[in-house]
């Protein structure tokens, strides 16, 4: 019999690249998206094997209704992983982000993803399933200006930590993968999403933050085109979906590597400024 996995997120990025790794290699995959257009797109490059199923994670009802739909569609190949990868940056200095923004942030990122999660935690007990959350080195270390994304991804890692004791006694397994740059839409559109929150804040704030803002924004746009392709992560959530005994977290990255070790070793102040020196600030 057929398995299946959930992916969400799955219309740019990682996402679409893990739905159709996954689906190569024989799952069923049900890919949350957000558009109709991304929806017949990811239906036609997979010669319809890929069932998308319509998700925003900030809302409970298109949740509760991916959930039904996936619990509907898995009876005949049941369902062993959930992927939660759907995310988004929120960028801006802690003292003028909007909260509305900053909600936003936790929303996609956090209360969404664990919503997702509850829904399909009795779908993945019949299967001893498998929950893999896609993190970030920005999980383990925090940047100036990324806040309210870092936030999200240290809330992320909590909640794996968390989740991952709770389950255990039944036999789901819960990962995290802790990523570094990897060469996706995400940075672009979060330059261009982050520039309109910024244009709205009042001149002081722009006056105190300017050269924060900009570093941050130059940084983000060298950063990602020097990424790791996307199959790199692909890669690793197949081999968690694939491995006997799936471990608690995977890195992916040399720069997540060098990130996650220096939060582990170097002391909080100094950590500080070589985050400052590598920002040019
Ligand atoms: N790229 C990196 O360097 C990197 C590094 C570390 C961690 N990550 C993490 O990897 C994950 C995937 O990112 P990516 O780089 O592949 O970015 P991406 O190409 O921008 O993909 C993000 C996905 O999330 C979806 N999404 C956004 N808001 C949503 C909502 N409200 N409800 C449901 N889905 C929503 C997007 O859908 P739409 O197309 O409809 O907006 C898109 O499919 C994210 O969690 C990100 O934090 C990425």
């Amino acid at each position: 019999m057929k398995k299946s996995v959930f992916i969400s997120g799955a219309s740019s990025g990682i996402g679409r690249t893990c739905a159709i790794y996954l689906s190569e290699m024989g799952y069923q995959v049900f890919a949350g998206v957000r558009k109709q257009d991304d929806a017949e797109k990811l239906k036609y490059e997979s010669g319809n094997e890929i069932i998308p199923i319509f998700l925003d994670l900030t809302d409970e009802n298109s949740i509760r209704e991916a959930a039904k739909t996936t619990q509907h569609l898995s009876e005949s190949c049941p369902l062993v992983g959930a992927i939660n990868n759907a995310g988004i940056v929120v960028a801006g200095p802690l003292e003028c982000i909007p909260i509305s923004e900053f909600r936003q942030q936790l929303e996609v990122n956090v209360i969404g993803q664990l919503s997702l999660t509850q829904a399909f935690l009795p779908l993945l007990r019949r299967t001893q399933g498998r929950i893999v959350n896609i993190g970030s080195d920005y999980g383990r270390v925090a940047s100036p200006i990324l806040g309210p994304y870092c936030a999200s991804k240290f809330a992320l890692k909590a909640l794996t930590d968390s989740l991952r004791m709770e389950v255990k006694a039944w036999g789901i397994s819960v990962s995290i993968v802790e990523i570094g740059t990897i060469n996706t839409p995400i940075w672009d559109k979060s330059i261009r999403s982050n520039e309109k929150i910024w244009d709205n804040f009042t001149d002081e704030s722009k006056k105190l933050y300017s050269s924060m803002l900009q570093a941050v924004k130059d940084k983000a746009g060298e950063l990602g085109k020097n990424g790791l392709p996307p199959e790199s992560v692909a890669k690793v959530v197949a081999k968690i979906l694939e491995a006997k005994k799936p471990k608690a977290r995977y890195i992916v990255g040399l720069d997540s590597r060098l990130n996650i070790l220096m939060s582990k070793f170097v002391p909080d102040r100094l950590l500080d400024r070589i985050i400052m020196l590598y920002l040019g600030l």
